[in-house]
């Protein structure tokens, strides 16, 4: 049985979703975590919906079987694709990172035009424009898929004559449509808010979801579930593939922490 101190469970994945468990341990520096990167398959963002679906639940029992009594979808494209089924199926709580992002996005925009960025198959099913839509039917959604900006966060490039051009390549048709906000529909795009935001300009807000979902798995928690104990909690990490380029990419998103994670077999 799941009690106030389990572990909240968080999956992604790889490496990306640390930025999403970075914002949980700040704003719950109380609680356990257990992290699970599914770093031998990703990436999830170009794969059919049928695979994500599976690896999406793998991922989810695995960490119901470590006793978490939440489970963060850290993932953008696994929240796209199968958050509604896993909130069906599972008996804890289930929180994604599409919702509270879209929530920050209707509450930034002012002219009621808003992009999104994320992997191909996170555009492709639509979510963010239906949750757009959903929250606010007079929003224009300016959506598009930006596949090489994962790979150049994986290699460390963030900040380089490559990222620029990238930048400009996938993002100049959102300088026409006027938008005023912009969701970082994708776990590894934070680390490319210095890039994007020098190209968008000052005007256009970016939507980051970390600090919102957190909000979101504090507020889910405060139904009785909250740490008891005091002191700052422990954080175990289990990845799919050889731990050390999890542990060396790692770093540069969660800094020391990262100390170890174990491998699992799959
Ligand atoms: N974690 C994925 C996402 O947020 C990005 C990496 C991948 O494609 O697996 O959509």
């Amino acid at each position: 049985m799941t009690n106030k101190d389990s572990a909240i469970g968080v999956f992604d994945s790889g490496i990306g979703g640390l930025t999403v468990l970075h914002q949980i341990i700040e704003t719950l520096p109380k609680e356990n975590t257990i992290y699970l990167g599914d770093t031998a398959r990703a990436p999830y963002g170009t794969k059919s919906v049928e695979t994500v679906l599976r690896y999406s639940f793998e991922n989810s029992q695995f960490l119901v079987d470590k006793g978490v009594k939440i489970v963060v979808v850290a993932c953008n494209t696994s929240t796209a694709i199968a958050l509604g089924r896993l909130q069906e199926q599972l008996t804890i709580p289930v929180v994604g990172v599409i919702e509270p992002g879209v929530r920050r996005a209707v509450k930034s925009t002012k002219n009621k035009r808003v992009g999104v960025i994320g992997t191909e198959a996170t555009i492709q099913s639509g979510a963010y424009t239906r949750a757009l839509k959903a929250a606010d039917q007079t929003i224009e959604v300016y959506s598009r898929a930006c596949p090489l900006f994962v790979p150049l966060v994986e290699e460390g490039w963030t900040d380089n004559a490559v990222v620029e051009m990238t930048v400009n390549a996938y993002l100049g048709s959102f300088k026409q449509s006027g938008i005023d906000t912009l969701i970082l529909g994708c776990t590894h795009y934070p680390l490319l808010k210095k890039a994007i935001r020098k190209f968008m300009g000052n005007t256009v807000r970016l939507v980051d979801s970390a600090e919102e979902t957190a909000k979101e798995v504090e507020s889910a928690l405060r139904k009785g579930l909250l740490a008891r104990k005091n002191g700052r909690g422990a954080h175990s990490f289990f990845v799919t593939d050889a731990p050390d380029r999890f542990i060396k990419v790692g770093r540069r998103f969660l800094g020391e922490k990262v100390e170890s994670a174990v491998r699992i077999e799959r």
